[in-house]
């Protein structure tokens, strides 16, 4: 199969990203931070999730962080909804996409969203099903696919599992999560290839953690499996608060800038997205995590005061 002429970002930054910040980001931020990403081109954006704030505190200003954003037809604005109870909170925001978190392992499962697998999917199935009567797109989340920070390694068959389980409530997408980073491309492609025989190319999607550097390479090898779609963090930000050490998403410079030398279309202008990478690190107090944009930023001229 030759590799695909467009792919799709998933620009999961102001979600992904930020949800494991340690230090309160302003709301009005959030808001400009989604905003810059979709000048920047993003058409899909993650941009909070309803979750308990006693869990995640970073989220908490999620209603505002809604309402704050100035939408622009064409752009898919999702949040994440583990329960009924989040998804009862987000209908007010309009949500063009819910998206259910699930895991391939169950000491996941049990650390991030305090539930087994089984019970997970039973959580889920309403929330399926209200969202979809509501017209709301449906997405889900297979996190640790590539590896568990508490049981170790992790088989395709542990993530075709969850694949199913997904699908069989209704679940319209499936994202293959490596949440640590340690997935190395030929593991990548066969826990996909296994999404594959449930879903279709376009309703399977990659979201690699670049912990262990390993990201674009998984993107790549993803790609030769022809997945097009795939998630990107701007600046590299992030984490998942319950997985200690984890860093964030591949950042989405780094996704753009190999995908532009591919001539692969994504509909991203990668000067605007440094620009965006640039606004949030600002605010961080920090530079960017994605080499990119530290090297277009450094072009520029542009020195971070941390
Ligand atoms: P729980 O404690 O089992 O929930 O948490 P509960 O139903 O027993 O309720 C306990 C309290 O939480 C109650 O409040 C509920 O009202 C409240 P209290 O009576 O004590 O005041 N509550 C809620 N509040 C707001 N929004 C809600 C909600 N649900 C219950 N939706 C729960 C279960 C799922 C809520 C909790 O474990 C949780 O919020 N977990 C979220 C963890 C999280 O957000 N993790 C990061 C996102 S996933 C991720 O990053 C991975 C991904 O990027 C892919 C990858 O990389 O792997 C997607
Ligand atoms: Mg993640």
């Amino acid at each position: 199969m030759t590799i695909p002429s467009r792919v799709t970002l998933v620009e999961v930054g102001p979600r992904d990203g930020l949800q494991n910040e340690k230090q309160p980001v302003a709301t009005e931020h959030k808001v400009a931070l989604v905003q810059h990403l979709q000048d920047a081109g993003l058409r899909e954006i993650e941009v909070t999730s309803f979750v308990s704030p006693k869990w995640v505190p970073q989220m908490a200003d999620n209603t505002q962080v809604m309402a704050g954003i100035r939408r622009r037809t064409g752009v898919r604005y999702s949040v994440l909804t583990p329960n009924m109870k989040g998804l009862e909170a987000a209908l007010p925001s309009k949500p063009d996409e819910i998206v259910v978190f699930g895991a391939a392992t169950e000491a996941f499962s049990q650390r991030n969203i305090n539930c087994s697998i089984a019970e997970s999917i039973e959580r889920f199935a309403p929330v399926v099903s209200a969202a979809r009567e509501a017209g709301i797109k449906v997405r889900g989340a297979v996190s640790c696919a590539l590896g568990c920070p508490y049981q170790g390694d992790v088989s395709a068959d542990e993530v075709e599992r969850v694949v199913k389980l997904l699908k069989d409530i209704g679940v319209q997408h499936v994202g293959i999560a490596d949440t640590i980073g340690t997935g190395t491309p030929r593991k990548a492609q066969r826990a996909l290839e296994r999404a594959l025989n449930h879903y279709p190319l376009h309703e399977v999607s990659g979201h690699f953690h670049d912990t262990y550097g390993q990201a674009l390479a998984n993107i790549y090898a993803c790609m030769e499996i022809g997945v097009h779609t795939f998630d990107a963090s701007v600046a590299g930000l992030g984490g998942c608060p319950y997985a200690k050490g984890a860093t964030g998403n591949v950042a989405t410079e780094d996704v753009v800038f190999m995908l532009d030398g591919l001539g692969i279309e994504t509909g991203i202008e990668l000067d605007a997205l440094v620009d965006a990478g640039a606004f949030i690190s600002e605010q961080l107090g920090r530079p960017p995590v994605s080499r990119v944009g530290r090297a277009l930023l450094a072009r520029r001229g542009k020195v971070f005061v941390t």
